[in-house]
């Protein structure tokens, strides 16, 4: 039984707005229609003033004892769903421990709740009504295609997702490729730095997400999107042709490493490179692939959280001389942190004209 006012309907829409503008009123009830009366569900009891205003706006109105309907309440948020289930500290070390790609959560479950990961899935899907699948992360990025093993928690078992970005649409295959939302605003920051007529060297392009976004919120010309794992240019391919971008965006399966100098040398305008881990070895490549009057090269790495930026810049110094190209690092920033003593950086840096190119324009 639960603490109600009960009215009569012809009564009943100035007493709940009475009861609402008050804080009266229980939304995690439902009001019921009965023995005809209607019976509002009460927070607590109207004090002596508001019994009086109230009956005033519906005299039939009095407090009575009623069974009422529970109402499911979507938790706010996977500490509040977990909040009986799991103890504060276990709460709080799942707090940002998940990506959402479309309908597909994955979520890294410490070590100590593994026995507690079927739960948590499934506390995830009851908090967002959007998703249909939760897997856990069940190993690190990996391999050359630095892709993570993910097992199904609850929901749906499906790992293809159908993930939007910037109004783009991708499909993923997220247990055969490398996919992560997390750099969605670096993809946004270097499409506005990106000038009318670029052509672009989208190294390490994975499913897309670089080339087609700058393919739809940039004025290149065009983006040359290298990919080794068959599988991502399978879905890059397929990802090109769902945004409409086939004219401007090429898909090119192999190693950038053999695909630069055959195909790519002294076409681009502009570099980027999102591999942070081993990108160093593919610098050269990089600037190969610029035009001979100059660029920019986007370079990704996991460095040292207490000096970020010394041993990136050491390295793309060291490729600079050998290229006998100035460099300069117009801007860097840390994209996200990776570990306790390890962080993500970007380093964008302007390659300057060849000194025999001085002066010309291409
Ligand atoms: C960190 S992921 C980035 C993928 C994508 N740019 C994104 O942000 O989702 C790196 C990608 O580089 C690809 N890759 C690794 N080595 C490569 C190489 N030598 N040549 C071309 N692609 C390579 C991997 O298969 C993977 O898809």
């Amino acid at each position: 039984m639960s603490i109600c006012l009960q009215v009569v309907p012809s009564e009943a829409q100035k007493a709940i707005v009475f009861l609402k503008e008050n804080g009266l009123f229980d939304g995690n009830l439902k009001p019921a229609h009965a023995a005809g009366a209607v019976f509002f569900p009460l927070a607590r009891r109207p004090s002596q003033a508001q019994a009086k205003k109230l009956k005033s706006l519906a005299p039939s109105a009095k407090t009575v004892q009623w069974k009422l309907e529970r109402l499911h309440v979507r938790p706010r948020s996977l500490e509040e769903a977990l909040e009986r289930k799991l103890s504060p500290a276990e709460r709080k070390a799942l707090i940002g421990s998940f990506d959402t790609v479309g309908s597909l959560a994955v979520i890294e479950v410490p070590d100590a709740l593994k026995k507690k990961a079927g739960l948590i899935g499934r506390a995830l899907l009851e908090v967002n009504a959007a998703l249909e699948s939760v897997y856990q992360i069940a190993s690190a990025h990996k391999g050359k295609f630095r892709v993570q093993k993910i097992s199904w928690l609850a929901g749906k078992k499906q790992k293809r997702a159908h993930y939007k970005e910037a109004s783009c649409e991708f499909v993923v295959d997220l247990d055969k490729v490398f996919f992560s939302p997390r750099l969605s605003g670096e993809r946004l920051r270097i499409a506005q730095l990106i000038q009318p007529g670029e052509v672009v060297g989208a190294f390490f392009a994975g499913v897309g997400p670089f080339p087609i976004l700058f393919a739809r919120h940039s004025p290149m010309a065009k983006a040359y999107a290298v990919e080794l794992n068959p599988t991502a240019v399978k879905n890059l391919k397929e990802n090109i042709r769902l945004n409409h971008v086939e004219d401007r965006v090429e898909p090119i399966l192999g190693d950038v490493n053999k695909v630069v100098p055959k195909r790519l040398r002294g076409l681009c305008d502009r570099v980027v490179m999102p591999l942070p881990h081993g990108g160093e070895d593919f610098l050269e490549a990089a600037f190969l692939a610029l035009k001979p009057a100059g660029g920019f090269i986007h370079f990704y790495q996991f460095t040292d959280k207490q000096n970020p930026l010394a041993e990136p810049l050491r390295r793309v110094e060291a490729v600079a001389r050998k290229f006998g190209r100035s460099v300069e690092v117009r801007a860097w920033r840390v994209v996200r942190s990776f570990s306790p003593v390890k962080v993500q950086v970007v380093l964008d840096v302007e390659v300057r004209a060849k000194p025999n190119n001085l002066g010309k324009n291409k």
